[in-house]
């Protein structure tokens, strides 16, 4: 099932997501909904509150990037806890799903340690490096509340603040569908 993605702006973005119960919520099901929505919007990473659902759960699919290194790179994450972040900071042009046509740069560490459960809870606790690293990060945030542009400079966040305005009311060119907050 191919969910709405929720637009800059919405109060589900802003919020700590919710702990999952192994026993209230069907994760397999609800991965499966996810890598479909994410894919149908050509995303190589979706947090559950960008479906509306205010739960600690991310996917990644590294396919779209074309990338050597990554390769076809797939993953669930579900209740994840980075246990830290070092190496060199760097820095990537971002972008989400949530905002469209807006793309920044966004200096964040290289590596990170996480603890996680698949789709199956089975349970690891894993070292990522480079645009897996990366893309973890961007999706992390998603489940404390956190966005790409919550990064950015003050000058920078100025600069933007019509654009993520016009999003939040559906301004905006997407080929996806989306719910916009502030849409009339
Ligand atoms: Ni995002």
């Amino acid at each position: 099932m191919i969910y709405p993605i929720v637009a800059y702006g919405h109060p589900v973005l802003k919020k700590q997501a919710s702990e999952i119960d192994k026993n209230e919520v069907d994760v397999r099901q609800l991965a499966e909904d996810m890598f479909e929505t994410m894919h149908n919007a050509q995303g190589i990473g979706l947090a559950a509150p960008q479906i509306g659902k205010s739960l600690r759960m991310f996917i990644a699919d590294a396919t779209p990037l074309e990338d050597e290194e990554i390769g076809d790179w797939k993953q669930v994450f579900i209740n994840p806890e980075i246990i830290n972040e070092d190496g060199d900071s760097w820095s990537f042009e971002e972008g989400c799903l949530s905002i469209p046509n807006i793309r920044e740069e966004v200096i964040r560490p290289e590596k990170l340690k996480i603890h996680y459960f698949d789709e199956y809870w089975n349970e690891f606790t894993e070292e990522f490096d480079g645009m897996r690293a990366r893309i973890i990060q961007h999706e992390y945030d998603h489940i404390e509340g956190i966005l790409f542009t919550d990064h950015l400079s003050a000058f920078k966040k100025r600069l933007l603040k019509s654009k993520l305005t016009n999003i939040s009311k559906g301004i905006t060119k997407v080929d996806y569908r989306m719910t916009f907050p502030a849409k009339r």
